[in-house]
């Protein structure tokens, strides 16, 4: 049931954990939550469902999930002095860089998810991270557009709730439109982990020296903000839009390749991924769902299609083995939602949440467990003495 996987990795592996949450095989551009095909979640699973299975390594039985979903709810809302950090901020901060900030203070609100030697407390913590995370990413969202924030409400499944939260207002409550609530929770599944990288590499290290699971977590966003890495769906739309029409692609595709520029396609590539990233596939598939269920022809995706096609044809990106990765039709997707471009990054960190915790929360299940200790592999002086100043 839990047979070893052995797989060649086409590279020395610098392997810097044992885990059995997620597997990717970046040749085959296979990924699996505790062994289940993403593209099969992202069809038949839900949020919560699959971050059951993310947190236990089981899908849930139907009480099972009752009570996880319930637990989930139940710990939604923050604390009324927590709305005071907010307020802190300057009204054009990146959502980012609130969320970082506020997710590491929830700690000097929730002192009883501090303790991670406790299992009942690291439970409470995995909870309260997962459930928490989507109000604090809408009142990112409402602080940034200058509206009030939303309570959650007990009444609505756990995307509808973020949906709501972000887009309801005063004069006029937001109707849930359950074709784009699913399209988001599926965003949110493919989003959810991701094996070791750099974001959930930081978790674990943070984590390792015993720092509060919320520490962590503000470590991980911080990491994930990166353009390389989480920030990528940003910077990808706001290539698009520079690129602006189809018959300007093959200008930037010249210079992607061009190694005197650094220009990258933003959306492209991936560290272990030399294949499609399965991802893209079903965010593709989603992006078309969310552009007709809101009956918009969004132009910039004729530019992504043109880009992907003569990309995928290209010597040099075959070569290099290069495809679109998740990020590359995220953006559309997101902004056919109803999202600013500062909130795709914010949403990917929501979603990653998920898989931070379950990671975090392995990693302390481990018996064998000890801070991380990176070592290196050093290039500077010799030893050698001291040198007195009025001798240099
Ligand atoms: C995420 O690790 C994860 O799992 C991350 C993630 C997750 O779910 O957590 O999947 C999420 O971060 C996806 C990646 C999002 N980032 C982007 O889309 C930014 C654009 N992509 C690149 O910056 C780049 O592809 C990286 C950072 C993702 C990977 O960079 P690497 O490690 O340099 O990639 P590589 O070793 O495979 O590069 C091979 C060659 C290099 O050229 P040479 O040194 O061989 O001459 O391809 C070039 C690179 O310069 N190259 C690109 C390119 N990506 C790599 N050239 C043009 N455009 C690109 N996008």
């Amino acid at each position: 049931k839990t047979g070893k996987f052995t797989f060649d990795p086409g590279f020395t592996s610098t392997a810097s954990c044992e885990s059995k949450i997620t597997f990717i095989d970046g040749n085959e551009g296979v990924l699996l939550y505790r062994g289940y095909p993403i593209e099969q979640l992202a069809e038949h699973s839900d949020s919560i469902e699959t971050a059951y299975l993310l947190l236990h390594g089981e899908l849930p039985t139907a009480d099972e999930c009752t009570d996880f979903r319930s637990s989930i709810t139940y710990h939604t809302m923050v604390h009324e002095h927590f709305k005071q950090f907010f307020y802190g901020f300057r009204r054009d901060a990146h959502p980012m860089a609130v969320m970082c900030g506020a997710v590491g203070a929830l700690s000097a609100f929730y002192h009883d998810s501090t303790d991670i030697h406790d299992p009942k407390h690291r439970e409470v913590a995995t909870h309260r991270m997962i459930a928490k995370i989507p109000t604090i990413a809408a009142m990112a969202y409402k602080y940034m557009v200058g509206q009030p924030f939303v309570h959650p409400r007990n009444d609505l499944h756990y995307t509808e709730n973020f949906l709501r939260m972000c887009f309801s207002v005063p004069a006029e409550d937001y109707e849930v439109n359950k074709t784009l609530a699913a399209a988001l929770d599926k965003i949110f599944i493919l989003h959810m982990d991701h094996e070791q990288n750099a974001s959930t590499s930081t978790v674990r290290l943070a984590g390792s020296s015993g720092a509060n699971p919320f520490a962590c977590i503000a470590a991980g966003i911080a990491c994930l903000w990166g353009p390389s890495h989480g920030g990528a769906n940003e910077a990808a739309l706001r290539m698009l839009m520079e690129i602006g029409t189809p018959d300007r692609v093959g200008e930037y595709v010249k210079r992607a390749k061009d190694k005197d520029d650094p220009f990258r396609l933003m959306g492209f590539g991936h560290r272990v991924y030399k294949n499609y990233d399965p991802r893209a596939k079903v965010m593709q598939k989603a992006c078309h769902e969310v552009l007709e269920a809101v009956g918009i022809q969004d132009p910039l995706l004729d530019v992504a299609t043109k880009l992907e096609k003569i990309a995928l044809e290209d010597d040099y990106f075959v070569e290099k083995k290069l495809y679109p990765n998740i990020d590359f039709y995220s953006g559309i997707t997101l902004r056919a939602l109803g999202f600013p471009t500062e909130m795709f990054t914010p949403l990917f960190a929501l979603a990653r949440t998920v898989g931070w915790i379950a990671q975090w929360q392995e990693m302390l299940e481990d018996p064998n467990q000890k801070i991380g200790r990176p070592r290196q592999i050093y290039t500077g002086a010799a030893k050698r003495d001291y040198v007195p100043l009025d001798a240099r």
